[in-house]
């Protein structure tokens, strides 16, 4: 098939590769030069395991191609792929002026039948709003859809490729044989149903995930009050199948540019309506609290903070990525500065774009884990890279003032911890020196 995604940011890019490595033309547009000049020469601008290589072999065989010409793009596909991005208003809301502004130059372009794809994560109804800017500047048919996405970032690839199920939204039973066609090689669980509730589901899931975070977390919090282990108490309930292991992980909190935007944006959707999303309100709640934890815990260790020097390990909002959007990083390190710590800070690949977010602070920026310890008054794990977990902890100790690690994401266990001098702090698990 021929398809044009419109978009280039995770989503998008991710879902035109894929696309085309199962055997369709697809042509992503940007409009932003620079991005558009990277891709055509095989450089990718996100950290995405797996991604650059699919981007460089599918182009070589002349099955994807980037432009910033949508016009040309719309005319020459058969589906066009709306995955623009959906920011936050300042009220929580879903800013939908890149949604809008790319519906109404589709209308505008295109000739002949098409059907459009939304694949951003859109409120109830917007696929409807789209279906009105297009039709307004344009008198040829065509037929809108709502596929939501459902990778991560850091396996999107992956995600993509093998993804747990595919939701299609319709309001024309004719685009359902051409999108399963597009789909049937990825799963054998399609999900068709009407636009509206194809919208939810995606609100609706990463909502439900979020839950599960905020849950486990303040089960972490009982756990340490009342000595029980939170990693012990989730493996137990997690083989009940009607729960799952995943997602019980505690820690930090979630961050990232979808939970925290997708559920205020959620929240934003049932208030609309008169609906207080009470629980959801809590979820929300409970994440902004939980990352704050590890200061709590930094100051049981230490008293003030005033002039301690203070190790992170981690800055993206979660391993195998460099996205920095809502780390619990940014808040933690602006309480440390706030306090009169000393900041020196490590992350193995998301340090340039967290400089950027954290504009201003005095930070020392460290090139190595070790580095970033030396001469701390503790050590603060925020982000669960492999490579933290396989640091000799003596080593580590004898490079710090104080052996004093707050561990946010539970990634030593006891072993290591009953052998080494520190004195550690996990979430929701006994002391375990
Ligand atoms: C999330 C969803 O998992 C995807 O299905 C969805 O497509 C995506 O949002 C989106 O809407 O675009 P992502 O934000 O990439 O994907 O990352 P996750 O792996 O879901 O992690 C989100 C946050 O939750 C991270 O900060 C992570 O550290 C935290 N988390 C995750 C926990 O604290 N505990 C867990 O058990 C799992």
């Amino acid at each position: 098939m021929k398809i044009a995604v419109i978009g280039t940011g995770y989503v998008g890019l991710v879902s035109g590769v894929c696309f085309s490595e199962i055997g369709n033309q697809v042509i992503c547009v940007d409009n932003d030069p620079s991005k558009v000049d990277m891709l055509r020469n095989g450089e990718i601008p996100i950290y995405e395991p797996g991604l650059q290589a699919l981007v460089k072999n599918n182009a070589a065989k002349g099955m994807l191609s980037f432009t910033t010409d949508i016009g040309k793009a719309v005319r020459n596909s058969e589906i066009i792929i709306i995955a623009v991005g959906t920011p936050s208003l300042p009220n929580g809301e879903a800013n939908l002026s890149y949604i809008e502004q790319v519906a109404k130059e589709i209308g505008t372009v295109m000739v002949g039948y098409k059907i459009v794809v939304t694949k951003s994560t859109v409120p109830v109804g917007t696929n409807y709003k789209v279906k009105e800017w297009i039709s307004e500047l344009t008198d040829h048919s065509f037929d809108i859809v709502s596929i939501p996405e459902f990778l991560r970032e850091g396996t999107a690839v992956k995600d993509t490729l093998f993804p747990d199920r595919v939701v299609i939204g319709i309001d024309n039973p004719r685009v359902i044989e051409p999108l399963l066609d597009l789909h049937r090689s990825l799963t054998d669980n399609i999900v068709i149903t009407d636009i509206r509730s194809s919208e939810m589901i995606k609100y609706a899931s990463n909502a439900f995930l979020a839950t599960k975070i905020s849950f486990i977390n303040e089960i972490a919090n009982i756990c340490e009050k009342v000595g029980a282990d939170v990693t012990k108490v989730a493996e137990g309930m997690g083989y009940d199948k009607r729960i799952g292991h995943s997602f019980l992980q505690a820690g930090i909190g979630y961050g990232g540019s979808c939970f925290p935007k997708d559920t205020e944006a959620l929240i934003q959707i049932a208030g609309n309506v008169n609906y207080e999303f009470k629980l959801l309100k809590s979820v929300v709640e409970v994440n902004k609290d939980q990352r704050f934890n590890v200061i709590h815990k930094l100051e049981s260790a230490l008293g003030t903070l005033n002039g301690r020097r203070i190790g992170i390990w981690g800055l993206a909002f979660k391993p195998n990525t460099d996205d920095v959007r809502d780390a619990p990083a940014i808040d933690i390190i602006k309480a440390l500065v706030k306090r009169g710590a000393y900041v020196q800070a490590y992350d193995p690949i998301a340090t340039d774009n967290f400089r950027l977010a954290l504009d201003g602070s005095e930070i020392k920026w460290s090139k190595s884990a070790m580095e970033a310890a030396e001469g701390c008054d503790a050590i603060c794990l925020l982000t669960e890279w492999s490579e933290f977990a396989e640091i000799e902890l003596t080593d580590l100790a004898s490079v710090m003032k104080h052996p004093i690690m707050i561990d946010g994401r539970n990634v030593y266990g006891p072993k290591e911890i009953e052998n080494s001098p520190f004195i550690y702090y996990s979430v929701g698990r006994p002391n375990l020196n």
